[in-house]
């Protein structure tokens, strides 16, 4: 969604927050815009479509201000045009801010504005506020920030910096996320971390509710009641190199590359390496999830979005099939409006991997409230899985399982949807051990085979990328794909069509294999490839029937295949062998060469593959 960054201290503003603006362009990158404070004056420069339209206009109009706001957008309320980007003034030009998020009753707020005789320049909701600010303000913008912020509804973060007050930068935070950097006489604020890392990494995330003022001299948080709260800046423990591409073309190349490594670190983190089946001692699974939460569960309801949600679909089929507890997946978009019956001993679990999918965090919001005042057997048991754990979704549910991903930069998701993958193997492993519905030998049999994973991935990588670069190119014209797979590798079908969507703008969808003759059938022809994944268990047979229907209506076939398959040249037109692996991880293996596939197609169409068009990594309005 859209970066929010601010600095003050000793350094000149403009490259910092420039700089700053690059490592957010990846949540939200319409437009873009800076305000710095300097010589009493406030200067406010403004660029429609990405960063770097943004730095030519800045080059010619440096302030050499120490204070200063930015922003990059995604839109929301108006048009992606310069005239909506942030940061918005009020009606003298002396106070700018910076807003992520929707303020709901901005059209009221406008109205009541405009009649006391404020200029509105942008369609958008955010301008009402440095309206506002200028309607409250007096001798302390902190006081006519925290007026403001009263009068808001909706979930928002800002920035506010006022020519009037050049040592003073003024933060705060409903519902949507703002971190504080803390470095030697000189502060940061930023919507996400990365832009913040490459500076410090004592980092404070502000609560909803709360607000803060940064000066030379430091920082004072305060509650939107006034009250002044003490809170600390704590270590952020990873590396900045995550957020650089490492000489790899795009960060989604570089995340692919990334996920035997991010498999291993799970492994390290959850899979007890000294567990023997007849070990009644210790458990074969760490997760660090007290057993209230685990022991006795009737019902699992999983809600997310997106890649999320299919890696949640994968998660359904195997809490059920291993451990067998009833599990739903909702859109967690949907579930608000529709919430599912309560059930009794029901564990939510809200995937997510930014952990700030509005949509998500609304949804566990709204299940723990109805759930808070019930019986025992009916009170919220929460769950989140994220590789961002210090996330807003971290601050609303007692239990995380962090996936070990690190931060992804890449709009589509590569590394958290298999980090998600293994999340969901090592819970459903769990809840069968605790409710012995798998034999010990055959759980064991699982995490040796999970151990396998890395390696199995670094060979998909090596063998198969060069190839898949060549095939990319047969499909320069390509206007629809479909995807097909059965049982667990249907969510993957799904997942193969949605990045070659995001990404390469062609139509793709994904179906169960099953279904394409209860209808897609019809679209088949010889300009309409089939993906089909089809790989060894007690669906392959099926799987190449419905391949077979495809190729009869002249569909060119692409099969992900098991490298042992004699048979499936004769079947397919063009093979993605992958490793043979344990029926149970086939998704993590299948997903690979689909990523690929992906990538390699939008790469060659010359799109710009890490910040497609008309999406966000993270979505933070509903
Ligand atoms: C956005 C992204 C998708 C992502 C979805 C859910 O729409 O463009 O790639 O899958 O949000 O994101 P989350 O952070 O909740 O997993």
């Amino acid at each position: 969604m859209c970066g929010i960054v601010g600095y003050i201290g000793t350094q000149t503003a403009d490259e910092i927050l420039l700089a700053g603006l690059e490592k957010l362009e990846y949540r939200g990158y319409d437009s873009a815009g800076i305000a710095t404070v300097a010589d009493g004056q406030l200067h406010c420069i403004r660029a429609k479509g990405k960063l770097h339209n943004l730095r030519s206009k800045m080059e010619a109009a440096k302030t050499g201000a120490y204070l200063g706001i930015g922003h990059t957008r995604w839109a929301t309320h108006g048009k992606p045009e310069e005239h909506n980007a942030h940061p918005h003034l009020d009606t003298h030009g002396r106070i700018a801010v910076v807003q992520n998020g929707i303020i709901e009753n901005y059209r009221e707020l406008r109205e009541e504005l405009q009649q006391k005789g404020h200029e509105f320049r942008s369609d958008t909701d955010t301008e009402v506020i440095p309206h506002l600010i200028a309607e409250y303000l007096s001798d302390s913008l902190q006081e006519a920030v925290r007026q403001t912020v009263d009068r808001l509804q909706g979930a928002f973060a800002i920035a506010v910096v006022c020519a009037d007050f050049p040592d003073e930068l003024i933060v705060a935070r409903q519902q949507a996320p703002l971190s504080i950097g803390f470095g030697q006489g000189e502060f940061f604020c930023a919507s996400d971390t990365p832009a913040i890392v490459p500076h410090t990494r004592a980092v404070l995330s502000l609560d909803n509710g709360e607000m803060a003022k940064l000066t030379p001299l430091g920082v004072e948080v305060y509650n939107f009641e006034g009250d002044r709260l003490k809170k600390y800046p704590r270590t952020l423990n990873w590396n900045p190199i995550l957020v650089e591409k490492q000489g790899f073309k795009h960060f989604m190349l570089k995340e692919i590359y990334e996920q035997p490594g991010v498999v291993r670190a799970s492994l390290e983190t959850y899979a007890n390496v000294n567990w023997q089946p007849d070990d009644t001692d210790t458990m074969p699974i760490h997760l660090g999830i007290p057993d209230a939460v685990l022991n006795d569960l009737e019902h699992i309801h999983i809600l997310a979005c997106g890649t999320s949600w299919h890696a949640s679909l994968v998660g359904k089929y195997l809490i059920e099939q291993l451990a067998g507890i009833p599990t739903m997946v909702q859109y967690a978009s949907e579930f608000r409006y529709a919430p599912s019956p309560l059930t009794a001993n029901t564990l939510t679990i809200g995937v997510t991997q930014s952990g700030e999918t509005a949509d998500t965090l609304a949804a566990l919001s709204a299940e723990r409230q109805r759930r808070s005042h019930l019986a025992d057997n009916l009170k919220p048991r929460l769950l989140g899985i994220t590789n961002r754990p210090e996330s807003s979704l971290g601050q609303l549910v007692p239990n995380i399982i962090d996936t070990c991903a690190g931060i992804e930069i890449g709009v589509a998701a590569t590394k958290t949807f298999v980090a998600q993958l293994m999340a969901f193997y090592f819970l459903a492993l769990d809840l069968a051990y605790r409710r012995q519905t798998l034999l010990t030998s055959k759980i064991q049999e699982i995490l040796t085979d999970l151990r396998q994973l890395p390696a199995q991935i670094e060979l998909i990588l090596e063998s198969q990328e060069r190839y898949i670069e060549e095939l990319a190119h047969e499909f320069g014209e390509t206007k629809d794909f479909i995807f097909v797979g059965r049982g667990l590798n249907f969510p993957v079908a799904l997942e193969g069509a949605l990045k070659l969507k995001e990404i390469s703008y062609i139509h793709a969808e994904g179906y169960p294999a099953g279904e394409l003759k209860h209808g897609p059938i019809a679209l088949l022809d010889s300009k309409v490839p089939v993906v089909s994944i089809a790989l060894p268990g007690n669906t392959y047979e099926k799987v190449i029937s419905n391949a077979q229907e495809a190729k009869a209506r002249d569909s060119r076939l692409i099969g992900v295949v098991s490298l042992n398959d004699e048979e499936a040249a004769h079947t397919f037109d063009n093979l993605l062998p992958v490793p043979e692996v344990n029926e149970w991880l086939s998704p993590i293996v299948a997903v690979i060469p689909l990523q690929l596939l992906a990538y390699h197609i939008a790469a060659r169409r010359g799109l710009d593959v890490d910040q497609p068009r008309n999406l966000a990594k993270s979505v933070t309005v509903e």
